[in-house]
C-alpha cells in the first residue's frame, strides 16, 4: 500500500442551518451539529484508507459558541495519526454568517475510524506521510490520545448492561 500525504484526503463541507436542524432558540443542535462532524471525519477517513470505514471513538466536543438559523457551518476534516487499521481525523467546525461575514471558530474533535474489508473486519491502512512541522506535532500528539483512549476502552471491556 503505498503511503499517502494528510492533503491527500483533507475534506471541507458546508452546511446551511435550517429550522429543522436547531432548538426552540433557533440555535444549531449539538446531535446534529455530532453528526456532520462525523461524516466529515468519515469521508477523510474513508478517502485515506480507500475503503469503508467504522466510527471506533468521538473524543470529547465542547460547544464554544451558538451557530443560529441561517448562518453557515464550515468542517474542515483532516487525518492526523493513523495505526494499523485505526485512523485519527480532526474536524474543525467555524461559523459563517455570510450575511455580515462575521467567522468563529466553534468545535474542535478528534474521532478514530477502522478501516474494514467486505466482511466486516479491520484490515491496514496506508501510512501517512507528513510533510509539514505542524502535521508532525499534531502525530505526536495524537500517539498521547491514542494512550489515553486505549486505557479508557480496557477499562470498559468487562462492563455488563444494567
Ligand atoms: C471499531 C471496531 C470495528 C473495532 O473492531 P475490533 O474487532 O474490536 O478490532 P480491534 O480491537 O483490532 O481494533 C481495531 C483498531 O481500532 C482501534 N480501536 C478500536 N476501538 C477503539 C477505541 N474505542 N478507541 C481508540 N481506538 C480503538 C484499535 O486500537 C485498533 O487499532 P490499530 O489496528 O490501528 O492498532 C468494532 O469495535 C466495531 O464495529 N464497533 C462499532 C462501530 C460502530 O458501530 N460505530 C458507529 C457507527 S459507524
Amino acid at each position: 500500500m503505498e503511503a499517502k500525504r494528510v492533503s491527500d484526503s483533507m475534506v471541507e463541507m458546508r452546511e446551511l442551518i435550517l429550522p429543522n436542524d436547531t432548538n426552540i432558540l433557533g440555535n444549531l443542535l449539538g446531535g446534529r451539529l455530532l453528526h456532520w462532524v462525523d461524516v466529515a471525519g468519515a469521508m477523510a477517513a474513508s478517502k485515506h484508507a480507500q475503503s469503508i470505514v467504522a466510527t471506533a471513538c468521538i473524543d470529547s466536543v465542547d460547544f464554544n459558541h451558538p451557530v443560529h438559523v441561517g448562518e453557515m457551518i464550515v468542517l474542515k476534516a483532516k487525518l492526523t495519526w493513523v495505526g494499523n487499521t485505526s485512523m485519527e481525523v480532526m474536524v474543525e467546525v467555524c461559523s459563517d454568517n455570510y450575511i455580515t461575514g462575521e467567522t468563529k471558530f466553534t468545535n474542535k474533535a478528534y474521532l478514530i475510524f477502522v478501516a474494514l474489508d467486505e466482511k466486516g473486519n479491520p484490515k491496514p491502512v496506508p501510512k501517512l506521510i507528513l510533510e509539514t512541522e505542524e502535521e508532525k506535532r499534531e502525530y505526536q500528539d495524537a500517539l498521547k490520545r491514542r494512550e489515553a483512549r486505549l486505557k479508557r476502552r480496557a477499562s470498559n471491556t468487562d462492563k455488563q448492561c444494567l
